[in-house]
């Protein structure tokens, strides 16, 4: 039961306890308002007493649990149950085609106004952006996605110049805002994001993004994990490490991102051969060969799952 809520939450087994923890603070408060509110309203009759006394919990709770949330750092996470659970019982309106607002593309500009199936991704890259590249080209001329915003936290990153090229809108982040603050999780949704790909993004997604966008965040990593993974594992260290323990073969690895670096569960896996003779470079050229060769097809599988 505990582990099908974890899963359900994509959240690790502290975190869950901490939500269940808040669910229970939480459900307490609403009981005790709620016997003060029913005082104060002073109905004698048992007749009413029971069908107000539950109409009056039902209101107070998602205050409760939400003001709660809040000290644990754990807001996004509730503000989006409730309106999910809003939603299910149609009281929050369900997001309409209208509010979309225009995409970039002129593919999907002319077949938006036909369609409820367009999926906006945003890329997350720090670097060359060579794999942002290929998703790019990849649904270009597609009606169903859009890459919609390149998310980016180095100035002067090669994935600059493509977004430039490319006339897709770029978001340069700053740390404490990222790290400290709402995670630009208002912009990521002011474009309307259904999934998150990280392409050679070298900062650790914050909570904020996580609890925003649970189980819509996937990420590419050049080997084979559980292998060669971790903090401070990226490009060629990873490539240098493969090297020097000798290994045959190395591959990549596309999995959803949770709150521990190159964690989450496997989407896809594939390997290649390490070569006699091989540098860094050499094994960084066929591992950039198969990224580019998956990665926008294994997103797409992503986003028809969905
Ligand atoms: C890619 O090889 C990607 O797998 C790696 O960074 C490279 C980015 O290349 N990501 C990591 O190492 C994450 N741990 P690109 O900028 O040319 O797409």
């Amino acid at each position: 039961m505990f582990k099908q809520l974890q899963e359900k939450w994509n959240v690790s087994a502290g975190r869950a306890l901490l939500i269940l923890m808040i669910f229970a603070i939480g459900g307490s408060l609403t009981g005790i308002i709620g016997k003060q509110i029913m005082s104060w309203i002073g109905i004698s009759s048992t007749l009413f007493y029971i069908p107000v006394y539950i109409v009056t919990i039902t209101l107070v709770w998602p205050f409760m649990v939400l003001l709660v949330s809040i000290p644990f750092g754990q807001f996004y996470f509730f503000k989006n149950y409730i309106l999910k659970m809003g939603r299910r019982m149609r009281i929050v309106p369900v997001e309409k085609q209208q509010d979309i607002p225009a995409p970039q593309s002129q593919a999907i500009d002319a077949h938006a106004s036909q369609s409820f199936q367009v999926k906006h991704i945003t890329i997350f890259a720090s670097g060359a952006g060579s794999n942002a590249h290929q998703i790019i080209q990849y649904f270009r001329n597609s009606t169903e996605v859009n890459v919609a915003l390149i998310v980016c936290n180095k100035p002067g990153a090669g994935v600059i110049d493509i977004a430039a090229k490319e006339n897709i809108p770029v978001l340069l982040t700053e740390k404490e805002r990222f790290f400290r603050g709402d995670g630009y999780v208002p912009e990521l949704q002011a474009s309307n994001t259904n999934l998150i790909v990280l392409a050679g993004f070298l900062w650790k997604i914050p909570q904020t993004i996580l609890n925003a966008y649970p189980r819509q965040i996937i990420n590419i990593h050049p080997a084979l994990l559980p292998k060669y993974g971790g903090k401070g594992m990226y490009g060629s260290y990873v490539h240098q490490s493969v090297l020097s323990s000798g290994e045959m073969e190395s591959g990549i690895t596309i999995h959803y991102v949770d709150e521990h670096y190159d964690n989450g569960d496997v989407i896809f896996q594939t390997a290649c051969p390490v070569l006699e003779g091989d540098t860094v470079e050499k094994l960084a050229q066929r591992i950039h060969q198969l990224e580019h060769l998956h990665y926008p097809r294994v997103i797409e599988e992503v986003l028809k799952k969905r």
